[in-house]
This record gives structure tokens, C-alpha cells and sequence, in this order.
């Protein structure tokens, strides 16, 4: 099997403890049985330098964000630049909960695109329908419309994840079948764009259970986890590709 990708996206978790025991117990579990696939830990941006430091070497890392700007006078801001020197080789981009929470939109999200490639970063849009838009038959519309902002993009990476909004931290996942088709349509709509990513993600309530399943699929390029990652030894049995 195709070596693929395993994001932990912790999202807004873990104190300084529990991330040193986190780390503390991944790398014995690595040290038993070396991953198999890539892992890339986005830790919230204040934890970064610790897991850089502390973090067994074959973990990779990410942000969780950046800003539209390269730096300047933006109070609580983050440059991709400062992720780039803090050790990141990728960032989230579009998340839908900063869509949600933080009113991110296309025009934003073009822009962090871009400062994410000219600092050197991997950026992995994040896209994904709701219910309602699913249920009215409109998803491909609407992952179109997401992806519309990276027609014309010319940095040396790009990544995609498929985060369906509603199978986001609740537990319900689409079949195997349909995460399979809608990778198809993003691969084609890129090839529309004149693109290939690295690798288009599944992420929505993957868990140990069913990323085997996910990862099975030749248009899954790797899984971007939530709540599961959580666990070192959850996110370790992810990452076995057994
Ligand atoms: P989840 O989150 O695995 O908890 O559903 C995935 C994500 O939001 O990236």
C-alpha cells in the first residue's frame, strides 16, 4: 500500500502536561513499531515549538491556521512565515470551523493560500459540504465553488482535505463509496486547474476503526483526524497502516 498521510488535528486541546505525555508516549509506541504512514501533528500554534522539540522524528508538523498577511500590526495574528521558522511544513487552510467561527471566506482564504506557499508551507484546504447542502443535491457545487479559489495557484504543494461539515466531530461518516466519488470530482476539477495535490484527505469522525477503510481508497491520499488524534495510541494505530 501506498504510503499516505495521518494529520492529527488537535484542534483547541491539551495543556503543556498533557502534551508532554502525549509525545512521551508516542515515542515509545514508534520506538516498538516504526509508522508506516506520514504523520503530521497541528497542535495549537502555542504548543508548536514544544512538540517540535519533543516530538519523535518521523512526526511531521502543521498549523492549525495563518494569517492573510506576511506580518505587520494584526494583534493575535500568526504569519505563515513564523510557522515556516518555528518548524511547520504544512497548514490548515479553510478549516470549516474558522469558516464558521471566524467568517473565513473565498476572498481570505485565496490570500492565506498564498502566503502559506511563499513562506515555503504545504497548505491543505480544507472543504466540505453541510447537511443541508448535501441533502439538496448541491455538494459538488459547493466544493467547486471552494476550490474555485485555487484556480491559478502556483506553489510547489498543495493539499486538499474532504471534511463533509456534518461528519465533523459527530460521529456519522459517508460511505466508502461516496468519500470515493467526491475525491474523484476534486481530483478532476484540479486537473480542470491545471493541478495535482499531494494528496486529497478524508477528515470527519475518522477514527481507528474506520480509516482502514478510508485509506483503502486509491483516491484517499491520508486521513485528517479530530477527536481521535487525541490519543496517542489511537493516532499510532492510524498511522501502522496494518
Ligand atoms: P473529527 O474532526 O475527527 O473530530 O471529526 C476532524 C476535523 O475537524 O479535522
Amino acid at each position: 500500500m501506498k504510503k499516505k498521510y495521518v494529520f492529527a488535528n488537535w484542534k483547541m486541546n491539551n495543556l503543556k502536561e498533557d502534551v508532554s505525555s502525549y509525545l512521551k508516549e508516542l515515542k515509545v509506541l514508534v520506538g516498538e513499531h516504526p509508522l508506516y504512514h506520514h504523520v503530521v501533528i497541528c497542535p495549537p500554534h502555542i504548543h508548536l515549538e514544544m512538540v517540535e522539540r519533543d516530538r519523535p522524528h518521523v512526526v511531521n508538523l502543521s498549523g492549525q491556521d495563518c494569517s492573510e498577511v506576511p506580518k505587520g500590526a494584526y494583534t493575535g495574528d500568526i504569519s505563515a512565515a513564523m510557522l515556516k521558522d518555528i518548524g511547520a511544513s504544512y497548514v490548515l487552510i479553510g478549516h470549516s470551523e474558522r469558516r464558521q467561527h471566524h467568517g473565513e471566506n473565498n476572498a481570505l482564504l485565496q490570500k492565506k493560500m498564498q502566503e502559506a506557499s511563499k513562506a515555503g508551507l504545504c497548505p491543505v484546504l480544507c472543504v466540505g459540504e453541510t447537511l443541508e447542502e448535501r441533502e439538496s443535491h448541491s455538494a459538488t457545487e459547493i466544493i467547486r465553488d471552494q476550490l474555485s479559489i485555487i484556480e491559478g495557484y502556483s506553489g510547489a504543494c498543495l493539499m486538499i482535505a474532504y471534511e463533509p461539515v456534518w461528519a465533523i466531530g459527530t460521529g456519522r461518516v459517508p460511505n466508502v463509496e461516496d468519500v470515493d466519488q467526491m475525491h474523484q470530482t476534486i481530483e478532476s476539477i484540479l486537473k480542470e486547474f491545471g493541478l495535482q495535490a499531494e494528496a486529497i484527505l478524508y477528515g470527519g469522525s475518522v477514527t481507528p476503526q474506520n480509516a482502514a477503510a478510508f485509506l483503502s481508497l486509491d483516491s484517499v491520499g491520508g486521513v485528517l483526524v479530530g477527536g481521535a488524534s487525541l490519543n496517542p495510541q489511537a493516532l499510532y494505530s492510524m498511522a501502522l497502516g496494518a
